[in-house]
């Protein structure tokens, strides 16, 4: 891909974000934290383009942005003290993480196959009128390389990702340039995955309820991977045929039962991966095997990830 071309926000550079968008691509679009790498994220293989723009060795699960509480509801449900956070800090720097809504059109590979999804409605106008122009849901982790800091100025994102995008939307520095708090919610109390501009204290006092420690809560830190989808049957992999009771997952010339990608494609596969490692899980056979995925562009992510699922 070429150079990134920067607009300035207006109206027509939403516009031709919303178009490539439409066209299952990522734009960087600022929002009041910081720039967002943004793709649509009812489509997997809009979502795995994401990964592939950012290089990402893993799957870390993705922040759904949505216009506002309506919009949440249709993917989550709610617990009643996630709504009130809702209503106190949306739109905001405030991201929820909640139980997915059964047959919410999420992509898997959004929420890296968990039952969970975090959710928030931002505030910058810009990120707003892209929700607006869309849609739809849009997953958008931060716009910066893998491993790079996150991006307060359309250069930034330029520097980090301008030879893997087609587009960044310019609307000069984020104001907050920290990333938002996020919280999960259950029927305890709050527990902060990520502190950040909504404060603890914030967070008590709008919701009444206590802000749990993450160290006595016995919690993993977001985009930990012990926390993420595993099979519940063992996995083995670089499998190029099925052994007895083996459920095949193929790539390229290994057909399988199902393929990740028939081509070959490594961001195809990413897109499908979670979705065939769930259908797996429910099939009759009491084993899964995987064909061998070769360790280049997202195959390296892939193959992190079903190491993990293997051990
Ligand atoms: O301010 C922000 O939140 C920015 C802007 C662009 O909205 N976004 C952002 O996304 O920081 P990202 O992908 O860089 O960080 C997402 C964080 C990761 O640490 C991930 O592990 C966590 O959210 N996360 C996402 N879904 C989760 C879930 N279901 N459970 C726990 N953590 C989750
Ligand atoms: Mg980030």
């Amino acid at each position: 891909m070429s150079q990134a071309r920067i607009l300035p926000y207006d109206h027509a550079a939403i516009a031709e974000a919303a178009r490539l968008i439409g066209a299952g691509q990522p734009v960087a679009i600022p929002t009041e934290t910081v720039y967002g790498l943004a793709a649509d994220a009812t489509r997997p293989e809009a979502v795995a383009a994401i990964y592939a723009a950012k290089g990402r060795p893993s799957f870390n699960p993705l922040i759904v942005h949505v216009l506002d509480l309506a919009a949440a509801d249709a993917i989550a449900d709610l617990p009643t003290a996630a709504r009130t956070l809702a209503e106190a800090y949306w739109p905001g720097p405030l991201t929820l993480v909640a139980p997915l809504k059964a047959g919410a059109p999420i992509a898997p590979l959004a929420t890296a196959g968990l039952p969970t999804v975090a959710l928030r409605s931002p505030a910058h106008p810009a990120m707003r009128d892209l929700l607006r122009a869309c849609a739809r849901p849009l997953a958008a982790p931060s716009a910066n390389a893998s491993g790079a800091i996150s991006p307060t100025r359309a250069e930034h994102v330029l520097r980090s990702l301008g030879n893997n995008i087609p587009l960044i939307v310019d609307a000069g520095p984020t104001s907050m340039g920290l990333e938002s708090t996020i919280v999960a919610v259950d029927d305890e109390g709050l527990r902060i995955l990520r502190p950040g501009p909504i404060t603890a204290d914030q967070l008590r006092s709008a919701s009444g309820l206590p802000v749990l420690d993450h160290a006595s809560a016995d919690i993993e830190a977001p985009g930990q991977l012990a926390q993420h989808y595993a099979p519940s049957k063992p996995v083995r992999l670089n499998a190029t045929e099925a052994r007895d009771g083996e459920w095949l997952i193929g790539f390229g010339a290994i057909a399988g039962d199902v393929s990740l990608s028939p081509a070959g494609d490594t961001i195809e596969a990413a897109a499908h991966l979670f979705e065939l490692l769930h259908q797996g899980d429910a099939a009759p056979n009491p084993r899964i095997a995987l064909a061998p995925i070769p360790d280049i562009g997202l195959g390296i992510a892939i193959n992190d990830r079903l190491r993990r699922a293997a051990a």
